[in-house]
């Protein structure tokens, strides 16, 4: 578990800027929390403040009820990884398998548990066939998964992705979130920023940040179901609980959902039935 307690982080230009304000946030095990919120909001500065990439000014940051001076930092290194938007930025290497095995170097492991390692993380992320090839032959969304299978490498327990998909095309994507979503089922924890609606709403969890504050924080349907607020920070709802919102409001009658494709078709097939 990570737990921020009152942390406050602000930067000095040179004159004081709060860039994040007093939040309390839990992350549990396991869990699938996601990050939103209108650029400037403070998504990737809070990322780094969870990943103990930053120190917060004001209050302290916990993992498993230790605050950091507790912790050895390698171990913390190993036990939260951080993905960036840029894959061309996280890669070291010429080759692909060596670029995994980076983050193993001074860990003391065996060339044979190594080669282990490699072998698995990069089966996992369904790289193993390009092990030679040099990361610049792969597509965006493949270089992705390669940064991620640099970090699984480690065995973290914690995932923060800070827009991982923003730079990449539909399929890129859509592999990268299947993998995250793998990711979690396998019992990683998963901490996700974005700013697309159709990721958001994957999480067990939704945190909306504002202006550096917890504006609303709840499941993606108690969240994005406040179609107002949502859109009183600079975010849409995801399309069809706008469209819902919308047809409401001309006093037709019908819920406001989160309309998940499984809800949209059970609708059509209801009023099919009905026809
Ligand atoms: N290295 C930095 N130095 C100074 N100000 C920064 C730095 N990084 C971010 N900021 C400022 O902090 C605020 C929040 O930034 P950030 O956490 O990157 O937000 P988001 O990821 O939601 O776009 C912004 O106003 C930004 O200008
Ligand atoms: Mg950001």
């Amino acid at each position: 578990m990570i737990e921020l307690k009152n942390v406050s982080f602000s930067y000095y230009l040179p004159e004081k800027v709060d860039v994040i304000k007093n939040i309390n946030l839990i992350v549990n095990k396991g869990e699938f929390l996601v990050i939103i919120g209108r650029n400037g909001s403070g998504k990737s500065t809070l990322g780094r403040l969870i990943s103990f990439i930053l120190e917060p000014t004001e209050g302290e940051v916990l993992i498993d009820k230790k605050p950091k001076m507790e912790i050895d930092y390698l171990d913390i290194r190993k036990k939260i990884g951080m993905v960036f938007q840029n894959p061309d930025n996280q890669i070291v290497s010429q080759i692909v398998e060596e670029d995994v095995a980076f983050g193993l170097e001074n860990l003391n492991y065996s060339e044979e548990e190594i080669r282990e390692k490699i072998d698995d993380v990069l089966n996992e992320v369904g790289l193993i066939e390009f092990r030679k090839f040099p990361p610049n032959f792969l597509s965006g969304g493949q270089k992705q998964k390669l940064a991620i299978a640099g970090i699984l490498v480690m065995e973290p327990q914690y995932l923060v992705l800070d827009e991982p998909t923003s730079l990449l095309d539909p399929k890129g994507r859509k592999d990268v979130i299947e993998l995250i979503k793998k990711l979690n089922k396998k019992g990683i924890t998963i901490i996700l920023i974005t700013h697309r609606m159709e990721e958001a709403i994957l999480g067990d969890r939704v945190l909306v940040l504002n202006d550096g504050e917890i504006f609303l924080e709840g499941n993606p349907e108690e969240v994005f179901t406040e179609v107002e607020k949502i859109r009183s920070v600079g975010l849409s709802p995801p399309v069809f609980t706008y469209l819902s919102y919308l047809i409401k409001k001309e006093n037709f009658n019908i819920d406001i959902k989160l309309w998940k494709l499984e809800e949209i078709k059970k609708e059509i097939l209801q009023l099919k039935s009905k026809i």
